[in-house]
C-alpha cells in the first residue's frame, strides 16, 4: 500500500494551475453514453474515480481512448444495461450512470449503492425522480432495475433536497424524454452547468441550470461534440487550504474564482490575503490565522462540504476557537481522530466539531479515512514539525490529480512510497 512520507515545516510558495473538475467529468461521461458519435472531452483530470467510469464505459460497449487529459468516448455498440456490483463498489458514484443507461436503452440494472466512507449513500431522490419520469423501478435484494420500453416522458419533479447527483441523473434522463421536464429546487452546483453546457452542445434543450429551477424540452436524439471540463474548484480550495496551514503564498491559476467565493471568505476571515483576477486566486497567509466564528457547509452557493476537511485542518493552528458544523454528509469527521494525532485539539460530536487552535502540529502517522479527509491529513502533516506518513492514500488518488507533485511543487517534502509507486 502507498502512503506518504512528509517532512513538514516548509511554507509552501508559487504558483500552481487547477487540475479539470472530478465532479464535472463524472456526469459528463456518463451523459456521452447518449451521443450519436464520438465525445471529446478536454481537460478530464488524470484520476482513479475517471479511471473507474472508463471502466464502466467500456463495461457497457463503449470504445474509449485517453491522450493526456483529453478523452474520447464513442458508444456507437454500447448496449450494456447492467453494472456489476464489483464497478458499483469501486466508486459510489457510478450510480450516475443510471439516467444515461436507462435513456439509451430503455432498462437499467445496477446493485444498490448502499453506504460509503461519509457515510449512507441513499438514492431515493434518484429513484422517485427516474419514476416521475415514467420508468418502474424495482428495487429488491441488493439490486436497482429501471425500465421504460416505451421510452421516458417529461414531468414536472420537485426535489426534497437540492442533491448534486439525482439533479444530473435526471437532466441526463430527461434531455432525450419526449416533452418538457422541470427540476424543482435542484442543485445549483458549477458542475450542473457545466453538464448543461455538455448536454446544450450535444443539441438538448436544457435552461436555468445553476438557478435552482432546470427545465428541460425533450429532444429525439443527441449528436457527438467536444467539451472543456470546467476547473476543478474542490483541488483549487485544497491548495489553498495547503498555502494558508503552511503560512504560505500561493497562486493557483487556471480556474473560475466566482466557484470559490464563500471559500474565500473564509480564509479572509481567517486573516489571509485573498488576490483574485479573472482566472486566477493568490492567497498569501499572516504570521498566524485567526479562528471564525462558524464555517457551515451548505448547497453550492454555501460552503463546500468537500473543502471542510482541508479548512478544519488550517483551523487547528488558528488562534482562538472555530467552530465546524456538516450539514450535507453524516459521517464527514472520520479524519478527525487521525488529525488528533498531529496534536490538534478538536472535540467533534454529531455534526458539530470545535477547533480549539493550537500553537504548533507535531509529526504523526495517520491513515487517511475518505478522498477529502485524506487531504485533510497530509496538509496537517505539510505543517507539523518531523517526519510524518500518511497511509491508505488510494483515496485522495481519486479526487487529486498527482496531489505530491503537485505540492513538491510548491516547496513540499513529501514523497512517495510503497510497492504502487516503485519505491519513489
Ligand atoms: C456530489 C459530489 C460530492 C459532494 C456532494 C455535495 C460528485 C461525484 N460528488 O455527491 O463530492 O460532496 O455532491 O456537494 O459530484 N441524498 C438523499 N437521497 C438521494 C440523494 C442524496 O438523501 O437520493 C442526500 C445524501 O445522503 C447527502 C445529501 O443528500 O446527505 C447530498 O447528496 P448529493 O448532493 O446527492 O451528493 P452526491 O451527488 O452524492
Amino acid at each position: 500500500m502507498d502512503e506518504y512520507i512528509v517532512a513538514g515545516g516548509r511554507r509552501l510558495s508559487g504558483v500552481c494551475t487547477a487540475q479539470g473538475s472530478k465532479n464535472s467529468s463524472l456526469p459528463i461521461l456518463a451523459a456521452s453514453l447518449l451521443a450519436d458519435g464520438e465525445t471529446v472531452l478536454h481537460n478530464c483530470p488524470a484520476l482513479s474515480d475517471v479511471d473507474a467510469t472508463v471502466k464502466i464505459l467500456a463495461h457497457l460497449g463503449c470504445r474509449t481512448k485517453r491522450e493526456g487529459h483529453t478523452l474520447t468516448v464513442d458508444p456507437a455498440d454500447a448496449a450494456g444495461q447492467e453494472i456489476p456490483d464489483g464497478l458499483m463498489r469501486e466508486m459510489r458514484s457510478s450510480v450516475i450512470f443510471l439516467g444515461a443507461v436507462l435513456a439509451r436503452t430503455g432498462r437499467v440494472r445496477l446493485s444498490t449503492p448502499g453506504g460509503c466512507e461519509i457515510g449512507l449513500r441513499p438514492i431515493d431522490l434518484h429513484l422517485d425522480g427516474i419514476r416521475k419520469l415514467g420508468a418502474q423501478v424495482t428495487d429488491a435484494a441488493g439490486f436497482i432495475e429501471c425500465s421504460a420500453p416505451e421510452g421516458l416522458r417529461g414531468a414536472r419533479i420537485t426535489l426534497s433536497f437540492p442533491s448534486v447527483g439525482a439533479t444530473e441523473n435526471l437532466m441526463i434522463a430527461a434531455a432525450t424524454a419526449r416533452g418538457n421536464t422541470q427540476i424543482v429546487n435542484a442543485a445549483r452546483e458549477p458542475e450542473i452547468s457545466d453538464l448543461a453546457d455538455f448536454l446544450n452542445a450535444m443539441g438538448a434543450r436544457v435552461s436555468g441550470a445553476g438557478e435552482g429551477t432546470v427545465l428541460i424540452e425533450g429532444v429525439p436524439a443527441l449528436r457527438r461534440t467536444e467539451h472543456t471540463v470546467i476547473p476543478d474548484r474542490i483541488a483549487a480550495g485544497t491548495f489553498l487550504a495547503a498555502a494558508a496551514i503552511t503560512g504560505g503564498s500561493v497562486e493557483l491559476r487556471g480556474l473560475i474564482p466566482a466557484h470559490l467565493g464563500p471559500v474565500i471568505d473564509v480564509f479572509e476571515q481567517t486573516g489571509c490575503t485573498v488576490a483574485v483576477t479573472s482566472g486566477s486566486v493568490r492567497l498569501r497567509a499572516p504570521r498566524r490565522l485567526r479562528a471564525v466564528r462558524t464555517v457551515r457547509t451548505m448547497p453550492y452557493p454555501g460552503f463546500p462540504t468537500d473543502i471542510q476537511a482541508p479548512v478544519t485542518a488550517a483551523l487547528t493552528l488558528a488562534g482562538g476557537t472555530s467552530v465546524v458544523i456538516e450539514t450535507i454528509f453524516e459521517s464527514r469527521f472520520k479524519y478527525i481522530g487521525e488529525l488528533v494525532r498531529f496534536g490538534a485539539k478538536i472535540r467533534a460530536d454529531g455534526r458539530m466539531a470545535v477547533v480549539q487552535g493550537v500553537d504548533a502540529l507535531y509529526a504523526a502517522n495517520a491513515v487517511t479515512p475518505d478522498l477529502r479527509g485524506g487531504a485533510a491529513l497530509t496538509l496537517a502533516a505539510l505543517a507539523a514539525e518531523g517526519e510524518s506518513r500518511i497511509s491508505e492514500i488510494r483515496h485522495i488518488r481519486r479526487g487529486y490529480e498527482d496531489f505530491d507533485g503537485v505540492l513538491r511543487g510548491l516547496g513540499a517534502d513529501i514523497r512517495t512510497a510503497g510497492p504502487e509507486s516503485g519505491g519513489q
